[in-house]
């Protein structure tokens, strides 16, 4: 991840169509934002959880189509027990009503990453989200529970050769339609929350040219203030996706 360049202040340009289409987020800085509280680390999962609706609303505000969300990636199962169990069951109990908040909202909810690790609790409420989204023409938001960009490219390898694709039609948009994220476009923008400057596994694929930002600001503690900084860094790039013309393409 290649460290921000100094902001510009202030709130993007609404009238810019530089909006980007995709945002996608790891949201990180749960745990820290829970022990420089004193706290429990699953209350700070508790608050990120809740930062997330005020996260979406502003992009919604703001015109971006879709956005994706880091919540539990495949390294993750690696934590303790009672960490990992809690924030199965943290999912599944504010998944009912934040189903129906983003669905009273227009939001059409997927699922990214692997189903038959989660409880079967937590897989049916994230279906039943899915299901009852399914025909909303809003924000789509891709949660990406037990997501790992490694284990996906692999389970797309073996959808292709299951299939048994012939080898001359495996090319780029063939692959991606193996993905978890079938149908949607590959990010624009990828912001990181809580300072790190990796990507820990998240859209390898996807984001051959995403634009990057991270902040030190923690997940629970992203607001409008900071979202508006990363769009308008983002609109302060110019995206060559390889090309030597100095125009500006982010249009
Ligand atoms: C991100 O917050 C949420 C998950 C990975 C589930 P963390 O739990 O990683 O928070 P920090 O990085 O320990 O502060
Ligand atoms: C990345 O955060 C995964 C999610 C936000 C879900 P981690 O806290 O797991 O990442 P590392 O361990 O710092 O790379
Ligand atoms: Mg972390």
């Amino acid at each position: 991840m290649v460290p921000e360049p100094a902001d510009q202040p202030g709130a993007p340009n609404p009238s810019a169509s530089r909006t980007p289409r995709h945002v996608a987020f790891i949201m990180d800085g749960n745990g820290r934002w829970a022990t420089n509280r004193g706290l429990p680390r699953l209350l700070g999962h508790q608050a990120g959880l809740d930062n997330l609706k005020h996260v979406l609303g502003h992009l919604h505000q703001r015109g971006v189509q879709f956005v994706t969300v880091y919540a539990f990636s495949t390294e993750n199962w690696d934590r303790p027990t009672e960490e990992v169990e809690g924030l199965m069951e943290l999912l599944r109990d504010g998944l009912g009503e934040l189903t129906q908040e983003l669905h009273g909202n227009n939001v059409r909810v997927h699922h990214v990453g692997r189903s038959n690790r989660l409880t079967p609790e937590l897989h049916e409420g994230i279906e039943r989200a899915v299901a009852l989204t399914r025909e909303n023409t809003g924000i789509t938001i891709n949660v990406a529970f037990d997501y790992g960009g490694r284990e996906e490219i692999l389970q797309a390898c073996r959808g292709i050769i299951e299939d048994q694709v012939p080898i001359e039609a495996v090319d780029e948009r063939l692959f991606s339609k193996y993905l978890y994220t079938a149908g949607t476009p590959d990010p624009d923008l990828i912001i990181r929350t809580g300072g790190e400057l990796r990507l820990s596994n998240f859209l390898l694929w996807q984001s051959a040219y995403s634009e990057y930002y991270s902040t030190h600001v923690l997940w629970p503690d992203l607001d409008a203030i900071e979202l508006d900084k990363a769009l308008a860094s983002y609109q302060n790039r110019h995206r060559r996706f390889g090309k030597v013309n100095t125009a500006d393409s982010l249009d």
